[in-house]
């Protein structure tokens, strides 16, 4: 059985890597397809040397561009490699640009598409995200949710049982197998952070970064935070230009984007996280460290109802409060059901049985 595995920015390699380890033990052949969305060392490489994944197969180099541009550019160099390829099986994660290209070249090529993250919506059609979200799985034929939630969006609407898998979520996976090198990774030593010492923030969504005034309003507020507990903040490309032309208050420190195993003992030894990224909600629920998500609405409710996270939307004076009600009474975290490790293991499995079943019907 040969299957493409398609990965192509930050978020995603943390995702594919159980899933590649999971499928290559049961013996299916692996072909890692990176499309290039993201290409800097920091954003894409060291992700790699973190997680152990080996170099990828087959390389598309698409680039920044618009959404049109890079969707585009990703479709048009997937539909010939694929072609070439000949798989039984394509597997995307998660909801960038790379994800929805690859799936609708897919589901008109003949392989099965399976998606790895269904199931989740903010339902706010401002983000691309949720646009990529809806017409991924609408494409699918395997819907593998990470929590029961999700799968309760995709049967709401209309996608029958035999499609829906509730999994686990495959990004934990990979926390859990990475957290005793990330705790030996040395990066509070490296910047003089004490555990339990400092707050860490990440800000890469375009409602966030891209208004200078919503971002202005942003750095006031955690300005103020950083009056009670210092903060750090690893740069992402998207923000970088606007933070340097605005300045940062006292006690707002920036730092280059951290790898995976530094950016994860971050989080596991910080006091507090203030973020607007949809994965670092889920990894601070399955640590157990608060976190104030800057958004009015997340794809992850579990988080919300089980976990650790603490929606405070973008008005200034709701984060510092709801940061200072977090700091003085963190909240008690649960880690969602099949949030243990092995969810790669179930994608894997459905996807082989699904391959194997005898008329190997679609479910789509
Ligand atoms: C993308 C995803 C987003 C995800 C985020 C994770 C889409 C629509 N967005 O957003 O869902 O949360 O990745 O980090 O797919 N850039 C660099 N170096 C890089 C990559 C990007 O400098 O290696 C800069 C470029 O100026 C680029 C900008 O960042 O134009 C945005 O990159 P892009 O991949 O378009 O979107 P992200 O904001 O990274
Ligand atoms: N991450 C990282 N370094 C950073 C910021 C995030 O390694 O400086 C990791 C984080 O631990 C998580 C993933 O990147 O595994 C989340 O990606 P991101 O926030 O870029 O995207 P999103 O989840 O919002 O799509």
């Amino acid at each position: 059985v040969r299957i493409v595995c398609v990965a192509g920015a930050r978020p995603n390699y943390m995702k594919i890597k159980p899933v590649m380890d999971a499928l290559e033990r049961r013996g299916a052949e692996v072909v890692l397809v990176h499309t290039g969305q993201h290409y800097d060392e920091s954003m894409n490489g060291v992700f790699f040397t973190d997680l152990g994944i080996r170099p990828p197969d087959r390389f598309l180099g698409v680039g920044s561009g618009t959404h049109a541009e890079q969707t585009g550019r990703v479709m048009a160099a997937f539909e010939p490699l694929l072609a070439e390829i000949a798989p039984d099986a394509v597997v995307v994660v998660g909801d960038i640009n790379s994800t929805v290209a690859c799936a609708l070249v897919t589901a008109k090529a003949g392989p099965l598409l399976a998606h790895v993250e269904a199931g989740l919506r903010s339902r706010d059609w401002t983000m691309p995200e949720e646009v990529n979200r809806v017409v991924t799985d609408r494409v699918s034929d395997y819907l593998l949710a990470p929590s029961p939630d999700a799968a309760g969006n995709l049967r709401a609407e209309g996608y029958r049982d035999d499609q829906i898998h509730v999994v686990g979520n495959v990004m934990i996976d990979s926390l859990l197998a990475n957290l005793d090198r990330a705790r030996g990774s040395g990066v509070l030593d490296r910047l003089g952070l004490a555990p339990g010492g400092y707050g860490l923030v990440t800000l890469h969504r375009p409602a966030n970064v891209d208004d200078p005034e919503v971002l202005t309003g942003l750095l006031k507020a955690l300005g103020e935070v950083a009056a009670r507990c210092p903060l750090v903040l690893p740069v992402h490309p998207r923000a970088a230009g606007r933070l340097a032309e605005l300045g940062v208050p006292d006690g707002v420190r920036l730092i280059p984007p951290a790898g995976y195993l530094d950016f994860i003992a971050l989080q596991d030894s910080a006091r507090i996280v203030l973020t607007d990224s949809g994965g670092v909600q889920e990894e601070t629920t399955a640590l157990g460290v608060p976190c104030v998500t800057l958004r009015d609405n997340t794809e992850r409710p579990v988080t919300v109802e089980q976990g650790t996270n603490v929606l405070a939307g973008r008005d200034p004076e709701r984060i510092v409060a709801t940061a200072h009600t977090v700091l003085d009474d963190p909240p008690a975290p649960r880690r969602p059901e099949l949030w243990d490790g092995h969810a790669g293991d179930r994608v894997a499995d459905v996807l082989l049985d699904g391959l194997a079943a005898p008329a190997n019907g679609r479910p789509r």
